[in-house]
């Protein structure tokens, strides 16, 4: 071995690192070529080995020779290094590239049950006069629904109501009648457990889901839905129950919409009410909807019965109160001209779509 051939050796390894390091196509192999070429154990060093056996004077010569080799193979893998990494940036951008001229994809799109958004603007409207909403039971005893009500076990305006009662399950017997439970067949029993639980003033609204053991057609279904109004206050007259629902008939069916009051009965309000607005379709005129009259009832209404005031706690003669109960149903198919009360519930996805 001499100087020259050291250096034959030194130019045919920097050429063969030179031309695996262009060809490999990941670090991890550029790793195995530097560790292989310029490592402890590699072939440059391995070559270098063997430099002992030239003459003394010689060495340093191979040595000076050999630092230009590990510079240009050093030099060519950080190269390599480069190119990779941004070859791999490049093929990135292009496969998450974005193509932001296609169409959209649709979105699932939900919208509130009619009925729930009619409950929602009732509330909403008589929040702006201090109402607030609370709930109350659907499965009511006998007394709350009736009773408390005014309308003692034989009293015959129960039958104003076709009651569905619950079957009491096996082995538990009711003391009294009072005590049966039922599905509640308005919302008014919510008055008696609201005045029994707060102190007058009271402003509340009561909505929910009622039951009737009825005949089902287009304008009626055993399951429907109410909201009550209670107001209890010292000075509360007709006049403010007239000027509220008036402001309501007018916020829910146009600023125009004539009212009237009718005389009515319920045994929980004395004097009672049915309150009518100018017809929805004919504006008046007289048409089938409104059976020629030019009016609709919308509501029942009246002051409570001191005998309920009572009942609730409350002392009639310090306090008086009117209360107010709709079919939420009624004034949804009003707001949306809808003529079938089925629909509310049928769970047809083109008739929710549609409103
Ligand atoms: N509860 C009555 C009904 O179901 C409506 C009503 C409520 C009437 C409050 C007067 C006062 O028809």
């Amino acid at each position: 071995m001499d100087v020259a051939s050291f250096s034959a050796q030194l130019q045919e390894l920097q050429a063969r690192a030179v031309t695996s390091i262009a060809a490999a196509d990941s670090p991890e192999v550029l790793d195995v070529i530097e560790s292989g070429m310029l490592g402890r154990k590699g072939e440059l060093k391995g070559l270098l080995g063997g430099i002992g056996q030239l003459p003394a004077e010689d060495r340093p010569k191979v040595g000076a020779l050999a630092n230009p080799v590990r510079s240009a193979i050093e030099d060519a893998l950080a190269q390599r290094r480069v190119g990779l990494e941004s070859e791999a940036l490049d093929t990135r951008l292009r496969e998450e590239a974005q193509d932001v001229t296609l169409p959209g994809r649709p979105l699932w799109r939900g919208s509130l049950h009619p009925l729930r958004e009619t409950e929602r603007e009732i509330a909403r409207i008589f929040s702006q006069f201090g109402f607030v909403v609370v709930e109350s039971p659907e499965v009511e005893s006998d007394e709350l629904n009736f009773g408390a009500l005014n309308m003692p076990a034989d009293h015959p305006a129960r039958d104003l109501w076709d009651t569905i009662y619950v079957k009491e399950p096996e082995g538990i017997v009711r003391e009294a009648d009072h005590e049966r439970l039922l599905l509640r067949t308005h919302t008014s029993p919510g008055q008696i457990r609201i005045m029994r639980d707060s102190e007058p003033p009271i402003r509340v609204l009561t909505p929910g889901r009622c039951y009737r053991y009825e005949a089902v057609d287009a304008s009626h279904g055993f399951e429907f839905f109410q909201m009550e109004g209670l107001m209890v206050d010292e000075g509360t007259t007709m006049a403010h129950l007239r000027g509220l629902l008036d402001a309501f008939a007018h916020a829910m069916f146009g600023a125009d919409r004539a009212t009237r009051f009718r005389p009515g009965y319920y045994p929980f309000t004395e004097p009672s009410v049915a309150f009518d607005i100018g017809c929805v379709v004919c504006e008046g005129e007289g048409c089938p909807a409104c059976k020629r009259s030019g009016w609709m009832t919308i509501l029942g209404a009246g002051m409570v019965h001191p005998i309920v005031l009572r009942n609730g706690g409350i002392d009639p003669e310090r306090y008086q109160g009117f209360a107010f109960g709709m079919g939420t149903d009624r004034i949804a198919m009003l707001r949306y001209a809808i003529t079938d009360i089925r629909a509310f519930l049928a769970d047809d996805m083109r008739f929710l779509e549609r409103l």
